[in-house]
C-alpha cells in the first residue's frame, strides 16, 4: 500500500470556510490524503482565504512568502509540496495570484472544490491550474461526505451549509462576487447529512449560509421550504438537541422563523442579526434594504415569540459619508437593543464593490476612535449579559475536556463557554449547571443534578472543537 500523503489546510474568515475546509479534507481522503497540523511535513498545503476586508486578504500574500520557504525546503529533501489557494481571495484575485505568486500550483474558487482531485491530477501533468468559474453543476452534490471517524473526531457540534451565496449586494461587501448567487440545498439532502452526523455523536447543528434565512431549498413536497420549516424538520431527528443558524439578514426574517423560535425547544434563543449601522441615511447608502426601525421591529417580533432570546450583530463604522450624527444613531440603536455581544469593524474599501467608488470622509484615526467608542458600549453590554448568568442554573451542552485537568467545557444556549469539574462521560449531554462565577468570558459552575441521562455509547475523542475564525 502506498504511503498516505499529508494535507495541511489553513482557513481564514467565516464559518463557511471552516466547513468548506472539512469538506475539502473529506473529498481528498479517498485520494489517500490525511490531515497534518504541521506545514513542513505536508505534501499538499491549502490556504482557504477570506476577502472580506483588506487585512484578511493581505494575509494570503504574507503567508505565501512563508510557504515558499517551506516548499523550497521540501524540494531540497526530495519532496514535491503542492500549494493550493482556495476561498474568496482565490475567487476574486485568481489571475493575479497566478501572476504574482509562481509558488502557487492551483487556484480554486469556492464553487469548484469538488474538482480538487482532478485539479491536482492536472497540476501534476500539465503544471499550474486555475479554476474560478461558477460551474453549473452543484458542488454540494459532489463533495464527499465525512467518514464516521472524521465526524467523531470533530466533536459534538457541527456546521452544515444549507445555503450559499448572496443576492443582496450591500455596497461594501465582496460576498456576492466571491460566493455568487444564492443557492439553497434541498431539504432531503440536509436531512441525510444531519442524520449521519447525529448517528455519529453530533448533538448540535449550526445551519450556515451567507444569507441563511433566504433559504428556499426544495422540500419533499416539491415546493420551496423556508428556513423555519427546515428547522422544524431537523428538530425531529433523534439525537439533535440543539439547532442554530447563521448569518441572517433582517429583511428575510419571515413568520416561519419567528414561529420556529416560539415552537421548537431545540432552536437556541440566540440570533446573530447584523444591522451594520443605526443611521437610515447610511443604511440606504449601504443598500441594506431595511431601516433602523424595520430592524427594531424584527427584534420585537423575535422577543414576542421567545422572551429569553438574545442577539448579536455586526457593525461597520466609518462607512463613506458617516457623520458624527450617523454614528450617534448607531450608538443609540445598540443602547436600545442591548446585545449579548457583537462584532464591529472599521470600513474597508473592497475593489469592485460600489462603495469603493464613494468618497471616504473619515481618516483612519477617526474611524478607530469611533470603533473604540462602539466597542466599549458593546463590551459593557456583553459583560452585563455574562454577569447576569451568575447565580442562575443554565443548560450546558458539554463538548470536550477543558485545558484544566478534570474540567469539562461546554456551551450555554448563548454560546458562552461554561466549565465544570466532571467525568468525560458527560460529553455530548445537555445538563443543568449552577453558575457560580465568571472568569473573563468563561462561566464556572457545578452540575446542578448528577447526570441522569446515559452518556454516549463511546466517549468522543479529545479533539478540541476549535476554529481559526474571526470573520
Ligand atoms: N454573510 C454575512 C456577512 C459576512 S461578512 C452577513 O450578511 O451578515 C461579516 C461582516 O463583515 C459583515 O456583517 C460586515 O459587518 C463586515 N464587513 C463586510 N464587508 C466589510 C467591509 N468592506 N469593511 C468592513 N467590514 C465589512
Ligand atoms: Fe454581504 Fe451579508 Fe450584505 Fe450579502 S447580506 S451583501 S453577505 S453583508
Ligand atoms: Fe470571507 Fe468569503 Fe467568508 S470573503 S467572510 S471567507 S464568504
Amino acid at each position: 500500500m502506498s504511503q498516505p500523503r499529508k494535507l495541511h489546510i489553513k482557513s481564514y474568515g467565516c464559518q463557511m470556510n471552516v466547513y468548506d475546509a472539512q469538506r475539502m479534507v473529506d473529498t481528498l481522503a479517498p485520494e489517500g490524503f490525511v490531515e497534518t497540523a504541521c506545514v513542513d511535513d505536508a505534501d499538499l498545503v491549502i490556504l482557504n482565504t477570506c476577502h472580506i476586508r483588506e487585512k484578511a486578504s493581505e494575509k494570503v500574500y504574507s503567508e505565501l512568502g512563508r510557504l515558499r520557504i517551506a516548499k523550497d525546503e521540501a524540494a531540497r529533501q526530495g519532496r514535491r509540496m503542492k500549494l493550493v489557494v482556495a476561498g474568496c481571495v482565490a475567487q476574486a484575485e485568481g489571475n493575479e495570484i497566478i501572476r504574482r505568486a509562481p509558488v502557487v500550483d492551483i487556484v480554486v474558487g469556492p464553487q469548484s472544490y469538488h474538482h480538487l482531485p482532478q485539479l491536482l491530477a492536472r497540476a501534476t501533468t500539465h503544471g499550474r491550474a486555475l479554476e474560478t468559474e461558477f460551474p453549473v453543476d452543484d458542488k454540494f452534490g459532489f463533495l464527499a461526505p465525512p467518514s464516521r471517524q472524521a465526524i467523531r473526531a470533530r466533536g459534538v457540534s457541527s456546521f452544515v451549509t444549507v445555503q450559499e451565496g448572496c443576492d443582496k449586494f450591500c455596497t461594501f461587501c465582496v460576498v456576492p462576487y466571491t460566493r455568487g448567487a444564492e443557492v439553497s440545498r434541498p431539504v432531503a439532502k440536509i436531512v441525510d447529512d444531519v442524520r449521519r452526523l447525529a448517528d455519529n455523536g453530533v448533538r448540535e447543528i449550526t445551519l450556515i449560509g451567507q444569507n441563511v434565512n433566504a433559504y428556499h431549498g426544495e422540500g419533499p413536497d416539491g415546493r420551496p421550504w423556508p428556513l423555519g420549516a427546515l428547522l422544524g424538520r431537523l428538530a425531529e431527528i433523534p439525537g439533535i438537541v440543539r439547532l442554530r443558524y447563521s448569518t441572517s439578514h433582517p429583511r428575510d426574517v419571515d413568520d416561519t422563523l419567528i414561529a420556529a423560535h416560539r415552537d421548537l425547544q431545540a432552536l437556541m434563543p440566540f440570533v446573530h442579526l447584523p444591522v451594520q449601522s443605526g443611521s437610515d441615511r447610511i443604511l440606504r447608502a449601504m443598500n441594506r434594504k431595511h431601516t433602523s426601525q424595520d430592524y427594531r421591529r424584527v427584534i420585537d417580533r423575535f422577543r414576542d415569540a421567545r422572551q429569553d432570546i438574545a442577539f448579536s450583530s455586526d457593525f461597520i463604522v466609518g462607512f463613506p459619508g458617516e457623520t458624527e450624527e450617523d454614528f450617534a444613531a448607531t450608538l443609540a440603536l445598540v443602547a436600545q437593543i442591548g446585545y449579548a455581544g457583537a462584532y464591529s469593524f472599521t470600513y474597508s474599501p473592497r475593489p469592485g464593490t460600489p462603495a469603493a467608488d464613494m468618497r471616504e470622509t473619515l481618516s483612519a484615526t477617526e474611524m478607530d476612535e469611533r470603533l473604540v467608542r462602539l466597542q466599549e458600549l458593546i463590551d459593557s453590554q456583553q459583560s452585563a449579559f455574562n454577569k447576569a448568568a451568575i447565580g442562575t442554573t443554565v443548560d450546558v451542552l458539554f463538548e470536550r475536556p477543558a485545558r484544566n485537568p478534570g474540567q469539562i467545557v461546554g456551551r450555554t444556549a448563548y454560546l458562552q463557554p461554561a466549565h465544570v469539574f466532571a467525568p468525560p462521560g458527560i460529553i455530548g449531554q445537555v445538563l443543568p449547571v449552577a453558575i457560580e462565577s465568571l472568569e473573563r468570558y468563561s462561566l464556572l459552575g457545578t452540575l446542578a443534578d448528577p447526570p441522569l441521562r446515559p452518556a454516549l455509547s463511546a466517549p468522543l475523542p479529545m479533539t478540541p472543537f476549535q476554529t481559526d475564525v474571526g470573520a
